[in-house]
Order: C-alpha cells, then structure tokens, then sequence
C-alpha cells in the first residue's frame, strides 16, 4: 500500500493534544479524499528474505520500524462485547501464566532499549487487574521514559483515573460503542453505560489527555450512531474514533457485509448535515483524522477496507508473554519461558529481532487466503 492511501493519517503521535487552533487545515473536504473501496492482495511471499538484520531499531524485511509496544496485562475483561467474547466469556489463563509486573516490565525495558517510544498496555480489560497503577509505576521508571498510554472499557475508570494519573500514565483510549443504554447492553452485554462516561469524565479531570473514544462501527447495530458519537466529539472534547468492524470475534459470527466501512462513516457524517474537513498529520498511523463543524476531532480507522499494514510500526505481548507482530499473526514467540529459564537481555534481544525480522507485509481480510487468528481481540490484546 502506498502512503497516497494515507491522505490524513491520525495524531496518535504520544505529544500532547494540539490545541484545535494549530491544528493545520486541508482546504480539502472529504468528498474529495480517496477511500478505496477495494484493494490488492498484499503479497507475504518471503522466500527471497535478505539474512537476519542485527542492531539498530527493530526492523523487518519491508523496511518498517517497530517503535509501538501494545502490553496486554490479563485475558479477563468485565465486558463480553459481542465482537470480541462469547457471552460466557473464555477459559481464563490461570494466574501463574501471566507475566508478573517484574517481568512484564524487565521485557518492556528491553523493547525500549530497541528503540521502542510508546507503549500501551491493554487487555482484555488491563484495570481488571490488581493494582495496575504499580505496573504503571515501573514502567514511568524506564529510561528513555516512554509514552504511556492504556485501553480500557472505562467500567472502572472513574475509581483509578487518579491513581493512574500520579504513577505515570499520560492518556488514555475509551472503547465505547453506543450511547444508548439498551444499545450498550446488546453489544456488551452489562449495563455499564453510565460508569463508561463517569470514568471518561474522570480521565480528562486527571489529566489522561486527549481522551480517545474507539467505537467500533457495525451495519445493523450501531451505525446509526455515527453523527452522535460526532457530536460526542464536540461537545465533550474527546477524539472520536471509528473503527471498522475486525474478524476477530470468539464467535466467529464476523461477517464481511457487517463491516461499516471508512466511506459509509463519512457518508453518514455528511447526509447528517456536518461539514468534515480532512486533517493533515504525519507518521506511521492508521487513522484518518477529520474535525467536523469546526471542532470535533474525528479518526476513522479503515482496517478492513484500507489497511495501514505496510506503515505498521506496531507488536504486541500477550498476557502470558507472546511476542506477536500483527494482530492476525498465527504465530507467536513464547519470550515468557526463557526469561523465566534465566535468559540474558541478549539472548532475549535475539529471539525478539528474529521474530520482528519476519513480521508479515499484511493481513488479506477479506482476501480468498485469509486465515482468522484463533484467539480473540481480548486475548490478543487490543
Ligand atoms: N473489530 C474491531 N475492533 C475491535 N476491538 C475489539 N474487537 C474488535 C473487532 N472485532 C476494539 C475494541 C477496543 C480496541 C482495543 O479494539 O473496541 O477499542
Ligand atoms: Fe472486554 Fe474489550 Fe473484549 Fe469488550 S472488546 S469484551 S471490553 S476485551
């Protein structure tokens, strides 16, 4: 994919927010900017791979940098989201799995050493587990301090937004997809709305800035939403951000025809009345960023109908210590059980190099030779 398919990536830039007024304006409106509805086969042939790249910033064979570290701390979650949990939930890993803060944090100081600069520590739902401001503590404590940033659902936001805030976390980023309560129990299965909203008022009072909101967007169950998750924006000064619905489902219920897709979302916004103008930004992000009316900051994630996987810079960890370098890998390297057998940074540097070395060039959903990860969005790690 070429980065013209990018007109305005997002300002996921780990920099604190830009006031709207220096926010640079294209005089572009969104009729205007490409959403390709369809695309090319990526191709993940890597027969002809040059040797193992040693030193330097973490590289693979399509030239991209791995700079962004998703940490996921639990595969629990007090939601069951249709898109992402059974609504009996999953077999949980039991507790000796999981990395132990110590752990988690001796492998994220590695990762920083290789160059890593954010790092967003996710779940399942990372406040489910005990005490998440002390791993946030130690994670503040690494040099080159990185970036850090969470994911949560917000249930139990409102009582830790404080505590997260003092041990070092600079932000945060809300998963919220209706704002109707019958809605928002359909979809998650529990009547949290009113906490979700308490605990993102509590994030912007304790300075967990700017507060993004990830909805994610499906035809026939929130869609219709799209306008007032706009005004959302506006009014409570959040981003916003749209994201297209992933077959990442314990389900399996994914279907391609479900997907709302980046288009509709500007469609919808428009036949609503709003004026959305594209924003310009830079880097390796994957959301389009659009301010409507004037002041609300929208992104639309397109994964499905446009995905950013050739400017990918991001990995992840499971919560038992997985290294996996795409959302859809089918593989993982297990770094938990040689850090546990006493390996030595360098031996650890090697297996992670070697595993970056060979991320994918993308993910083909919706392509013939698509192949659905067997874990879910919660165990993976969002
Ligand atoms: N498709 C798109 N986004 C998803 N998320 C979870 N499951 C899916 C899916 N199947 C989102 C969550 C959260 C983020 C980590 O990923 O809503 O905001
Ligand atoms: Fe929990 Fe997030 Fe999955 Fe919803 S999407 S069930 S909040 S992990």
């Amino acid at each position: 994919m070429h980065s013209d398919q990018h007109p305005a990536p997002n300002a996921d830039t780990g920099k604190p927010a830009q006031s709207k007024k220096s926010e640079k304006k294209t005089s572009q409106k969104t009729s205007a900017i490409p959403l390709p509805r369809t695309r090319k086969n990526t191709n993940n042939k890597q027969s002809d791979r040059p040797d193992l790249h040693t030193g330097g910033p973490l590289l693979d064979t399509f030239a991209r940098v791995a700079d962004d570290l998703r940490l996921s701390v639990t595969d629990r979650c007090n939601l069951r989201c249709m898109y992402c949990m059974p609504a009996d939930g999953l077999p949980w890993l039991p507790r000796t799995e999981l990395l132990t803060y110590e752990e988690a944090t001796r492998l994220t100081a590695l990762f920083v050493q290789l160059g890593v600069r954010t790092i967003r520590v996710t779940g399942g739902e990372p406040l489910v587990r005990h005490n998440l401001h002390i791993l946030i503590a130690q994670l503040n404590a690494i040099t080159p301090r990185p970036e850090l940033a969470l994911t949560t659902n917000a249930v139990l936001l409102e009582e830790q937004a404080d505590k997260l805030a003092e041990a070092g976390l600079d932000r945060v980023n809300v998963s919220l997809d209706s704002l109707q309560q019958d809605r928002f129990i359909r979809i998650t299965r529990s009547d949290n709305l009113e906490k979700v909203l308490r605990g993102i008022r509590a994030a912007k009072a304790a300075g967990l800035t700017p507060v993004k909101v990830n909805c994610v967007v499906m035809r026939g169950m929130n869609a219709d939403e799209v306008p007032a998750f706009a005004r959302m924006a506006q009014e409570e000064g959040c981003i916003v951000r749209f994201i297209e619905y992933m077959p990442l489902d314990a389900d399996g219920q994914w279907k391609e025809k479900a997907v709302f897709t980046a288009e509709e979302i500007l469609d919808s916004l428009e036949k609503a009345g709003h004026d959305v103008v594209a924003l310009s930004s830079e880097g390796p992000h994957p959301a389009s960023r659009f301010l409507v009316d004037g002041e609300g900051q929208i992104g639309i994630i397109p994964s499905v109908t446009r995905p950013f996987c050739s400017t990918c810079n991001r990995l992840r960890i499971t919560a038992e210590g997985g290294l996996r370098t795409c959302l859809f890998a089918l593989e993982e390297t297990n770094l938990r059980d040689p850090l546990r057998a006493g390996s030595n940074d360098a031996e650890l540097e090697a297996l992670i190099r070697a595993a970056v070395w060979k991320k994918w060039a993308g993910h083909n959903i919706g392509m013939p030779d698509f192949v659905k990860p067997n874990k879910s969005m919660s165990q993976i790690g969002g």
